[in-house]
């Protein structure tokens, strides 16, 4: 068995785990990382694109960034109902604007820096569970990427490990610690060769359901609608996709191209009932998931990670434990002010199986109020552009 010794034990090198393993070297913070996948899969895997101003100001003081290069702002979104369409106008309204840069860039920014670092970063370790959560010395148990039993001693644990997150099933056990909401849909989500069809992303409610016409590139499009949770993605003709997308989006004619991947996107909401025990923290999809109507997932996994980086270089180098002690409750405020702000968008903008009409009409007087006054337009721009930091 390998014994390593480390200040900060951090499971999972996705956004949450890498930018915190940042965070705590610039602090003078040892940390080591481990990942049961490989770089490639992690580097590859295509998420979420839209990152709030706050993320974007974070991510781009990490050396070597392309945010900023390769990233594309946003100062608005169009808001579609009814056959029309409405600007929300960001900039104008909250001065703030999101950038479109997709997950998997983030991830070979951090990756990139990490390495350059000098960080102890290891993919192919597959992590089996925690010990000693409640004493002064948790560690890691995991088998390494040779099949040898690893280790890991460290001050604190911190599970960054995603919605199937093993740190937390190892410390709080099952899947009953937390709280959750089933949504009676998913996305249908395809990648495609074709430019913009729009300059802005489209959030459309069409009277046939939701549609998302979003962006990767000038030549690579990301467009999501929705349909039913068990619906097979090989079971639909690319005619059948595109006929649903522009069916869904009347205003505006699609760019078609060749569909070069589709997935299907179940969603809920959860929310973890402790994000700390002891000495082991969860952060990020290991802490919550939200559907992803407005993008709140990847920014509030580094909202967290900026406030647990606080708590732990507080802890760790001024052994002043009020930030730790502080910040489950810190980063709950937040959290739920996201799972609001995605339901909101989500249940706004879906229809539901069965939806009465009253409901569906309710549902368009809501989007109209918010698209007809200035206080709502404001009351969704400083929701996606995000809440301040910290
Ligand atoms: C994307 C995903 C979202 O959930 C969203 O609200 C906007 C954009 C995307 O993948 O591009």
């Amino acid at each position: 068995m390998t014994v390593l010794r480390t200040r900060v034990a951090i499971v999972g090198a996705g956004p949450a785990g890498l930018l915190l393993s940042h965070l705590l070297a610039r602090a003078g913070i040892a940390s080591v990382l481990l990942d049961s996948r490989s770089r490639q899969e992690i580097e590859t895997t295509i998420r979420a694109g839209i990152l709030e101003q706050g993320t974007v100001e974070i991510l781009g003081e990490i050396p070597g960034s392309r945010v900023h290069s390769v990233g594309r702002r946003h100062d608005g979104i169009e808001l579609a109902f009814d056959g029309e369409g409405h600007r929300i106008d960001f900039a104008g309204l909250v001065g703030r604007g999101v950038w479109l840069y997709p997950q998997h860039e983030v991830l070979r920014d951090l990756v990139a820096a990490r390495l350059a670092d000098g960080q102890d970063l290891r993919f192919g370790v597959t992590v089996e569970g925690v010990e000693g959560a409640d004493t002064a010395a948790p560690g890691v148990l995991a088998t390494d990427a040779e099949g040898r039993p690893l280790r890991l001693e460290a001050e604190v644990v911190v599970g960054a490990d995603g919605s199937h997150s093993i740190v937390r099933r190892s410390v709080w056990g099952g899947h009953a610690a937390g709280m959750f909401r089933e949504y009676p849909y998913a996305w249908f989500g395809i990648l495609c060769e074709a430019p913009p069809s729009a300059e802005e992303l489209i959030y459309s409610r069409s009277a046939d359901g939701f549609a998302l016409i979003s962006q990767r590139s000038p030549t690579i499009q990301r467009m999501y609608f929705q349909c039913d949770p068990d619906l097979d993605p090989a079971s639909m003709s690319d005619a059948q996709i595109w006929d649903t997308l522009q069916r869904r989006v009347p205003g505006t004619t699609l760019h078609e191209g060749a569909i070069i991947q589709r997935d299907v996107l179940r969603f809920r909401s959860f929310v973890a009932s402790d994000l700390r025990r002891g000495r082991v923290v969860i952060v990020g999809d290991a802490a919550h998931t939200v559907p992803p109507t407005g993008a709140k997932g990847m920014n509030l996994a580094v909202a967290d990670v900026v406030l647990l980086a606080e708590a732990l270089e507080a802890s760790l180098t001024r052994a002043d434990e009020r930030p730790f002690d502080a910040f489950a409750e810190r980063a709950l405020r937040r959290i739920w002010k996201a799972q609001h702000f995605s339901w909101w968008m989500t249940s706004m903008l879906h229809v539901a199986p069965g939806q009465s009409e009253f409901d569906a009409r309710r549902a368009l007087g809501e989007l109209r109020t918010v698209a007809e006054s200035e206080a709502g337009r404001t009351y969704l721009a400083e929701g996606y552009t995000g809440w301040p930091l910290g």
